[in-house]
């Protein structure tokens, strides 16, 4: 089939990379002169696990091409993808200006029939306006359908997240666009929801909105675990294994953030607020979401002191997930934010990340720090803010040789409890006692019987 995808962004790149892998045709198209030339060049914009290796690939076997030119991207497609950001706008609404701007540019260029699908995340009514806007900007000369298509990947595992994804949803109300979209991937072996477009829209919204649910529940819970000195880690893994609840996203810590979560339930949110409908669970949602960090900070002035001027702190995670170098709503660096402005001075380090984040955060008081140790090194304290695997592996006691203090406090509930107190640390997470806590709780036994599921739990 020959495709073309618009928007080669997180979705977009990924997309066309695996489109082509399947032996489609595929073209990319962006507005970003630059980030095509660089795609061209094998030099990736973003960092995705395996995403290098598949583009270069496919762009030798000749399936797959970059340009700038939407008219010349989508003159020989049969299909094709709108991928632009949908970012959240002041009001919580999604900015669609991107979404409308491709719309237009399709209906103008449209030379033959196309179906036009939208993967972008849209709102409720989206797909009947750019179906309006082509049929405008295009004459009604050439027919065409319009469909939606919703993304699932998840950043950090996004290419196999599209491989093997767990089922597809196809929305529209041409039964052709709908046969197209099934043969485009007829060789998954995952169900396909095929539907109305707006229930297609809403599938998407409800679907992070509910994973956001689940994280932002088990941080009351962790927030309880707290007061009542019980471990969330131990209370989030006899919960998962319950088949009607699972295990996935039940991770206490310091808030959801990403390109995805924060604007898709704000726009979930706004579109209940336009039917006229108060959903009041999403506002619960968003307001856990937005004070869990709080409570991170709180748990360190506690113990560093409200005025943190002097205190040198180790923060390990930028990026709002592992995996990823993307920034965008990252909680660790509201986090660093918060800190900086308390008076910290700030010694950071990310895997990936680093570079997307010195262009937010630039140089006052942050050192930026070319490994773990490197950012623990004269540190009065450690915080973990990203669920990076490797900082699980960072050994206690060359921390504690290379820090000035001994505390540690673990905004995602990553790191070997045992390992750091034994190391001499003061270890403070989210919804797990602290030493002293388990001690006078009569936990004394917790320690050994929970260190080994928890590891398992955790990874
Ligand atoms: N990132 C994710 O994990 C994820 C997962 C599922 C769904 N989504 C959704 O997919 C959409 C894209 O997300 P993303 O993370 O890939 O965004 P992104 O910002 O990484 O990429 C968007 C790309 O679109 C390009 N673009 C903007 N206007 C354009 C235009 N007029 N013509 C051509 N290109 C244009 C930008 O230059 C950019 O490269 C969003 O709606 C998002 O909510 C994202």
């Amino acid at each position: 089939m020959k495709l073309c995808v618009i928007g080669t962004g997180y979705v977009g790149l990924v997309g066309a990379s695996v489109f082509s892998d399947w032996g489609n045709t595929v073209v990319g198209v962006d507005i970003d002169a630059k980030k095509i030339e660089r795609i061209k060049a094998g030099d990736m914009p973003i960092y995705e696990p395996g995403l290098s290796e598949l583009v270069l690939k496919n762009i030798k076997e000749k399936r797959l091409s970059f340009t700038t030119s939407l008219k010349e991207g989508i003159a020989d497609a049969e299909v094709v993808f709108i991928c632009v950001g949908t970012p959240q706008d002041d009001t919580g609404a999604a900015d669609l200006s991107a979404v409308w701007q491709v719309a237009e540019e399709i209906g103008r260029n449209l030379n033959g029939y196309k179906v036009i699908v939208t993967k972008s995340t849209v709102p409720i009514g989206t797909n009947e306006r750019v179906k309006e806007i082509i049929k405008e900007t295009s004459n009604g000369k050439v027919t065409f359908d319009v469909a939606s298509n919703p993304e699932f990947l998840r950043e950090g595992s996004s290419v196999e997240d599209m491989m093997k994804t767990d089922r597809t949803v196809m929305g529209s109300d041409s039964p052709k666009a709908l046969e197209i979209l099934k043969e485009l991937y007829t060789h998954l072996n995952s169900p396909i929801v095929a539907c109305d477009l707006r229930s297609a829209e809403i599938i998407k919204y409800a679907s992070n909105a509910f994973l956001a649910t689940k994280i932002s529940f088990i941080n009351e819970i962790a927030l309880l675990c707290d007061r009542a000195g019980a471990d969330v880690s131990v209370v989030a893994e006899g919960m998962g294994y319950d088949k009607r609840i699972g295990k996935a996203f039940l991770k206490a810590g310091i808030g959801y953030g990403g390109s995805c979560f924060p604007k898709d339930v704000a726009a979930l949110f706004r579109t209940s607020t336009d039917q006229a409908y108060d959903f009041r669970l999403l506002r619960g949602v968003m307001e856990v979401n937005e004070k869990q960090k709080y409570h991170f900070v709180k748990k360190i002035t506690e113990k560093l002191g409200k005025n943190l001027n002097g205190k040198v702190i180790a923060c390990l995670g930028l990026a709002f997930k592992d995996n990823t170098d993307d920034i965008r709503e990252s909680v660790a660096l509201e986090v660093i934010k918060l800190l900086r402005g308390l008076g910290a001075q700030l010694r950071v380090f990310d895997p990936q990340a680093t570079e997307n984040a010195k262009g937010v955060l630039g140089d006052l008081d942050i050192y930026y720090a070319k490994d773990g140790y490197d950012a623990a090194t004269g540190a009065d304290a450690l915080c973990i803010l990203t669920e990076w695997g490797e900082f699980r592996e960072l050994e206690a006691k060359k921390l504690k040789k290379v820090m000035r203090g001994d505390i540690v406090f673990d905004g995602r509930n990553i790191m070997n409890r045992d390992q750091l107190e034994v190391a001499g640390f003061t270890y403070f997470s989210v919804g797990r006692p602290a030493y002293a806590v388990r001690q006078s709780n009569g936990h004394k036994s917790l320690k050994n019987r929970v260190t080994g599921a928890l590891l398992n739990f955790s990874k």
